[in-house]
């Protein structure tokens, strides 16, 4: 898939969950919703969804698309790991290369995993998106998958008690 490709189906697939999550508000219908969507979105993804942050040093999976997601990561581990302890959007072009790698599917080449924080700046969950391709992720994904994050992050913070008290 070429750039111009790959935006126009960034597009199509936003424009699509936006229409569908119109004043939804329940979490994990949004997150269902976003998985699934995107997940269909693109063939060489085979893994698409959400590690929640259930305490201080736990992630648990869940809403999710695709292959077998290991159900529980601790915060020292893993890419998903180290996108809660930075803060920040982690793009890996092959897996491979990172020891830390949690491998839920031999399948797995690349991978980008967003943060969604919370209104006080703590990491609530990450977005995580595995792709069969090496180097399938790049800047547009992170542009796009943002916006898409951004979505998730009213109804988080709507929900947040519910999952981790914002200030543990
Ligand atoms: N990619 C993650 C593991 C989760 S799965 O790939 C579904 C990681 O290394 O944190």
């Amino acid at each position: 898939m070429n750039t111009a490709e790959k935006e126009d189906r960034y597009e199509k697939v936003l424009q699509s969950i936006r229409a569908k999550i119109d004043g939804e508000d329940d979490l994990i219908t949004v997150l269902s919703t976003i998985s699934c969507e995107l997940y269909h979105a693109f063939e060489h993804l085979n893994w698409v969804g959400v590690y929640r942050r259930v305490n201080e040093r736990t992630l648990k999976v869940g809403p999710y698309q695709g292959t077998h997601g290991c159900l529980t990561i601790d915060m020292d581990r893993g890419v998903c790991g180290a996108c809660v302890r930075e803060e920040s959007i982690i793009i890996i072009k092959d897996v491979s290369t990172v020891d830390d790698h949690i491998a839920c599917s031999s399948d797995t080449k690349s991978e980008i995993v967003l943060p969604i924080m919370g209104k006080s700046g703590t990491v609530l969950a990450v977005l995580d998106l595995d792709s069969t391709a090496l180097e399938a992720f790049d800047e547009m994904d992170k542009e796009y998958l943002s916006k898409v994050v951004d979505w998730i992050r009213p109804l988080y913070d709507r929900y947040s008690s519910r999952y981790i008290e914002e200030n543990q």
